[in-house]
């Protein structure tokens, strides 16, 4: 009875992905000989019917095919059903090919038309009896005592199955048009770290490190992670993707073409692969990810685009203008806001050097095409003599770049963000100008609404069933949707207050939360379009938000419960203080600046926090920081969403550092009393006088000269969040800052800036 099921369940595996010609080879052993062919679009299906191997075409060019292995499933729609392997990686074969596991038991790829073996296993001196398709996607050639001989998992294309390991020294390899244009490929090296890497020698991506080396392997799990697990299957690095423990029926690992290494899950609901995890946040971050297409930005729906701001001379190439093209000359022009680099060859030459030396030392050297200034801790300039450029373009970035280009006056002004360095910057992209459209032309808002409705669209559906589960699983990963009245509830009348506008709750789980009155009126739809947007930001030093109540005219936020309560609590109160001991406060000002820049350049747009203050900067149990409100800025009780910008973050950073190094919360006048105290060597004054034991004059002096650069009242001149970072990581040297406000003493005649020896 059961065989005969099974007999039945076989003959009804049809080669359904392989179209109208319909010659399943459905059996568990392919045996010796065994033939598929362009003409008779035939294939082999595995047992379950989830995958099938055979022939297909793989771009649109006509009479081009490839042979591989894709998915099968009848719940998987024909356009959806993706090549998890393909035989030589990318090799193609005319229309009279065929594939053949020979008498010899080598699987032959021969294309008639040329006369040519086109790729072989390499398995021919007869040990093998016969293949077969597995269950989980793996061809595979077994000899008489079932030995696997050779297997399609050990010799990965760009696809990861479940079930399939990347040993040491093996990669995957993104498809690309042929082999000769450059690649991405993920490597595991011999110390067992994953690597993305361009080209051979550009590795813009590593696995965090991990204890163990011995005998690693990288696989994905059916439950929805990526690991690196050692000889004994134990995890010892390991990623999770959105939807871990969620039943899916489909995953699959794969480096894509634009160089981002991908987890995918099938989405029944939606009948569509969705990724999952992706190991570079901000795809503008893939090295040469635009290639010759121009410059990476992300366009206000969110999605990673390549733009060309430079003329082209060659069709589908971004090319920097060759300055023999230039009928009058050439001129440099300037671009704000974007970083530029050299990819054939990916080295530029770096000199330390100002800006306009920068321009210079470009206009004066013929061979010059492009320059980028940026001021990482110290000015640089990197000169790149190469028409081979590419680079990213965020409104975070300090970078200014010079590009060589004609001064014809006829030529077309293509730019997106040209205007000279001293003008205000343009128009910044944040969430909260996607959801406030406040400002700008019809145009503006007509873009606006288009990324909202496309977001709206993109997320309504698992939005919807979050919803529904808000209550009975306040675990799940979806954000909890809360009524007015439960807010009530769970706070017992909004009575616990555990910080300015925030009260702590309870959920009917025992779990203790934290909820944020947001005290303003918030339009309902921008503000569940910032939320949903918000809930999707991870980043260990920014308060997980949780659920949201948007009822009337409510706009409460539910975030993860920090349970010391916020910094001004500390900073208040006499005894707290002396908590916040001097490393503490290090620590926490560190923290802060990781979560700030995360804010601005680590998610997939740039997101500022409008409203930093101690306030906002929560302690959990462990007294690590956690800021939260962000996204939202809100001034005078009303939600403003638009004119928040990364040099108002920046200054708002500058004037907690000093808050908390001097314990006093009136920044204006500290400002002005810690940088006369500093400039006059006397730093360790300004250091609050209720911490305990010393202060550490080498992280002070960082910390204060930081802060002053901070809170230049000369916007151009505060640095960017990342380079803040590193300065108070100790990885960047930082110069004596200016006088930060107009000062009513010259500095001049206390001792000159040269004068100050650079201590760090
Ligand atoms: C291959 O592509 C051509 C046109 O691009 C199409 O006519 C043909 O049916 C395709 N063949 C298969 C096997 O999908
Ligand atoms: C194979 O391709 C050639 C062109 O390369 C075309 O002329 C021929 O008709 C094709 N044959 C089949 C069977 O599709
Ligand atoms: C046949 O070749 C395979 C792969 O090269 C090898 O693993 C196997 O040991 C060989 N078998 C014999 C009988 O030579
Ligand atoms: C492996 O990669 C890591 C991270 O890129 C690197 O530090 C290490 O030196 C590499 N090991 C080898 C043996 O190349
Ligand atoms: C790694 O695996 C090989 C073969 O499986 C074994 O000989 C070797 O001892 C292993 N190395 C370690 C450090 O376990
Ligand atoms: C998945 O489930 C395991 C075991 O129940 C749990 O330890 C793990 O934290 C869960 N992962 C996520 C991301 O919820
Ligand atoms: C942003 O780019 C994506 C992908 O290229 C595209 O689908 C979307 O329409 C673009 N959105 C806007 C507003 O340009
Ligand atoms: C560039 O050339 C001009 C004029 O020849 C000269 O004055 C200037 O100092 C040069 N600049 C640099 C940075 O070499
Ligand atoms: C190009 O832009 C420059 C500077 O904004 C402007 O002076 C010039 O007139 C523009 N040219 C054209 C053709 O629009």
């Amino acid at each position: 009875m059961l065989q005969l099921e099974c007999l039945l369940r076989l003959a009804l595996l049809l080669c359904v992905s392989f179209g109208f010609l319909l010659h399943p080879a459905v059996t568990a052993v392919i045996p010796l000989g065994s033939k598929l062919s362009v003409v008779d679009n035939n294939c082999w299906v595995s047992t379950n019917g989830d995958f099938a191997f055979g022939f297909f075409n793989i771009t649109d060019e006509p009479n081009q095919f490839s042979v591989g292995i894709r998915f099968n499933s009848k719940s998987i729609p024909y356009s959806q059903q993706t090549l998890v392997w393909i035989a030589g990686g990318h090799v193609k074969v005319s229309n009279v090919s065929y594939f053949q596991l020979t008498p010899q038991g080598e699987l032959v790829l021969f294309d008639s038309l040329h006369g040519v073996t086109a790729w072989t296993s390499g398995t021919g001196n007869g040990s093998v009896v016969s293949a077969a398709l597995h269950d989980n996607g793996n061809l595979v050639l077994i000899d008489a005592k079932q030995k696997v001989i050779w297997q399609s998992f050990d010799n990965p294309s760009d696809t990861l199955l479940p079930g399939q390991r990347l040993s040491v020294s093996k990669y995957l390899r993104a498809s690309s048009k042929d082999l000769e244009t450059s690649y991405y490929s993920l490597y595991l090296n011999a110390s067992g770290r994953l690597q993305l890497r361009w080209e051979s020698n550009i590795v813009y991506w590593t696995s965090e490190s991990h204890s163990s080396t011995a005998n690693l392997t990288a696989s994905i799990t059916s439950d929805g992670s990526f690991q690196l697990q050692d000889q004994h299957s134990k995890a010892v690095w390991s990623v999770f993707g959105e939807d871990h423990n969620d039943s899916v029926s489909y995953r699959f690992l794969r480096l894509d073409l634009d160089g981002n290494l991908r987890l995918y899950s099938w989405m029944e609901d939606s009948q569509s692969w969705r990724s999952v995890w992706q190991a570079v946040d901000n795809q503008c971050k893939v090295f040469a990810t635009c290639g010759e297409r121009g410059v990476c930005v992300f366009n206000a729906s969110g999605s990673a685009e390549c733009r060309c701001p430079f003329k082209t001379i060659e069709t589908n190439k971004c090319l920097v203008p060759n300055k023999q093209d230039c009928a009058s000359g050439t001129e440099m022009k300037v671009y704000k806001n974007i970083y530029l680099y050299g990819i054939y060859p990916p080295d530029d030459s770096i000199v330390m050097s100002s800006l306009q030396q920068c321009e210079q030392l470009c206009q004066n050297d013929s061979q010059c095409t492009v320059a980028t200034f940026s001021n990482i801790g110290s000015p640089q300039c990197s000169i790149k003599k190469t028409k081979y450029i590419t680079g990213y373009e965020d409104p975070s970035l300090t970078s200014i770049s010079f590009v060589r280009s004609c001064a014809d006056p006829f030529a077309v002004n293509l730019s997106f963000t040209m205007s000279p360095p001293s003008e205000p910057s343009p128009h910044r992209l944040c969430v909260s100008c996607l959801v406030g459209a406040a400002s700008g032309t019809f145009f503006i808002v007509g873009f606006v609404q288009l990324g909202i409705v496309f977001f709206i669209c993109r997320r309504k559906s698992s939005t919807m069933r979050r919803v529904t589960l808000a209550f009975t699983f306040p675990n799940s990963k979806g954000l909890m949707v809360l009524s007015f009245a439960e807010i009530k509830s769970v706070t017992g009348d909004l009575k616990n207050q555990v910080g300015p506008n925030m009260f702590k709750g309870v959920l009917p789980s025992n779990r203790v939360i934290a909820i944020k009155d947001l005290n303003a009126s918030i339009d309902e739809r921008k503000f569940r379009s910032a939320v949903l947007k918000i809930g999707n930001i991870h980043h260990k030093n920014l308060m997980k938000l949780e659920g949201y109540c948007c009822e009337f005219n409510h706009r409460y936020l539910v975030y993860e419960y920090p349970k010391n309560g916020s910094l001004d609590k500390y900073l208040d109160d006499c005894t707290l203080c002396k908590k916040l001991t001097w490393r503490k406060r290090v620590e926490i000002c560190s923290s802060v600046a990781k979560a700030i820049c995360y804010l601005h350049s680590g998610c997939r747009e740039f997101i500022s926090h409008g409203n930093l203050k101690c306030e906002n900067v929560m302690l959990d149990e462990n007294s690590v920081a956690k800021v939260s409100e962000y996204g939202f800025a809100i001034v005078n009780g009303e939600a403003t969403y638009c004119g928040f910008s990364a040099e108002k973050d920046v200054a708002d950073f500058g004037k907690l550092v000093l808050t908390l190094l001097t314990g006093c919360r009136d920044h204006e006048q500290v400002c002005e009393w810690a940088y006369k105290e500093w400039l006059e060597e006397r730093a360790t004054n300004v250091v609050d006088k209720r911490i305990d034991g010393c202060a550490n004059s080498d992280e002070l002096e960082r910390a204060l000269r930081i802060a002053f650069w901070c809170v230049q009242s000369d916007e151009r001149k505060r640095p960017s969040m990342e380079e803040v970072v590193r300065v108070l990581d100790g990885t960047l040297n930082v110069d004596p800052p200016p006088p930060p406000f107009h000062l009513a003493f010259d500095p001049q005649e206390n001792g000159s800036e040269s004068e100050i020896e650079s201590v760090v």
